[in-house]
């Protein structure tokens, strides 16, 4: 893969990606044994899908008139999918702890004579892939090469990763131990982020990306006025995130969500380009609207047409303008990984 200036390849990298895609076409037949339908490699579980207008602000300032955000004003139409980062289909709520929440966006026919990294199905749209946390769980490829080699021999449950921190393991350096750490921190932050409404959170990027030629943003989304409260039901249903999304979603009121991005120079210090467990600070790196996500209501997510819809969409952060190229280890792994559960669950 060729790289950006700002990026630094392990020469091994190429290696520990093909393992990674080949390990999650695996998980893919173990979790759906012919003749089940083969879902995504992670995220299979969606809330709902819903049509919306991506629009740039007309007054976002001119240094930030950059790629998909270059002509004030410009309108998109897009798709939103809400979904469980859970790797497998079950109730939103796992021994009453929340898991990752995911908001996905597919702004359509993105206009402009700069190319497309990965054209989607031969048209051109730019995704942002988000989470409602800021932050990745883990830090680089071979603890994500671990992480799915665990899930594989134990039946996708995760907590094998974290046994390091809890007994010795010949071999594991401190380094290692911090890094653990961190996954386990970001986790715990995860699990103790309650999710009521998939429409009323904000979502992240979780990753940097290219901000034109020699800027690097984070993005993020959020209800406009801010995140609502969110008070879980007494005694949710498996489904209460799909059946929170629908009732709103059968309402008259638009939802509408502003889309916020953070930029700094490439030559500044504690970017974490190659650890997407870092967070940049917002106090002193705020977050700057420049456009709207609106989601006219009401729509019914419920239909086999929209289900079937979003079963057969793909998302990947590589369908990007190059000025939003993805950038560091974790998002260089996405590329092949996404390409590979995409095409393994046989999407048009
Ligand atoms: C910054 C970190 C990440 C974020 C914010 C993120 C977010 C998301 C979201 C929101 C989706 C759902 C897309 C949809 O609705 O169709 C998704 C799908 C997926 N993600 Fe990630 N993800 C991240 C990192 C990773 C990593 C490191 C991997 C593994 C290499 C990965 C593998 C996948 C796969 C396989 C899918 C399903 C692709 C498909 O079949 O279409 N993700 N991700």
């Amino acid at each position: 893969m060729t790289s950006c200036p700002f990026e630094k390849i392990p020469q091994q990298e190429p290696g520990q990606i093909e393992e990674v895609a080949d390990l999650t076409e695996k998980l893919q037949n173990k979790r759906y044994p012919k003749p089940e339908r083969i879902l995504r490699g992670v995220h299979p579980k969606s809330h709902g899908c819903v049509a919306a207008n991506f629009e740039v602000n007309a007054d976002i300032d001119q240094s930030l008139q950059v790629g998909l955000f270059s002509r004030p004003g410009a309108k998109y139409q897009a798709w939103v999918r809400f979904s469980n980062a859970s790797a497998t289909v079950g109730p939103d709520l796992v021994d009453s702890k929340n898991g990752s929440r995911g908001m996905a966006l597919k702004v359509l026919d993105v206009a402009g004579d700069e190319a497309v990294l990965l054209d989607d199905g031969g048209a051109r749209s730019q995704d942002f892939l988000m989470i409602n946390t800021p932050a990745f769980a883990f830090v680089n490829l071979p603890d994500y090469l671990r992480l799915n080699q665990i899930l594989l021999e134990n039946n996708d449950d995760p907590s094998m990763f974290f046994a390091p921190l809890g007994t010795e393991v010949p071999g594991i350096t401190e380094e290692d131990i911090e890094r653990i750490k961190r996954s386990a921190a970001v986790v715990g932050g995860i699990q103790s982020k309650p999710v009521a409404n998939p429409l009323g959170v904000q979502y992240f990027g979780a990753a940097p990306f290219l901000f034109g030629a020699d800027r690097i943003m984070r993005f993020s989304a959020e209800p406009v006025g801010g995140a609502q409260p969110q008070v879980l039901p007494d005694d949710p249903s498996p489904n209460y995130l799909r059946e929170a999304l629908a009732a709103q979603m059968s309402e008259t009121s638009d939802i509408v969500f502003d889309f916020k991005l953070q930029v700094r120079g490439s030559d500044e210090e504690g970017l974490g380009i190659e650890d997407a467990t870092t967070v940049w600070d917002e106090e002193e790196f705020p977050f700057v609207n420049v456009a709207t996500i609106t989601v006219s209501a009401p729509q019914d997510v419920g239909t086999e047409t929209v289900k079937e819809g979003c079963e057969q969409l793909v998302f990947t952060p590589w369908h990007s303008l190059e000025s939003h190229r993805p950038l560091g280890r974790i998002n260089r792994l996405r590329k092949q990984v996404y390409q590979t559960s995409a095409d393994h669950r046989e999407t048009p």
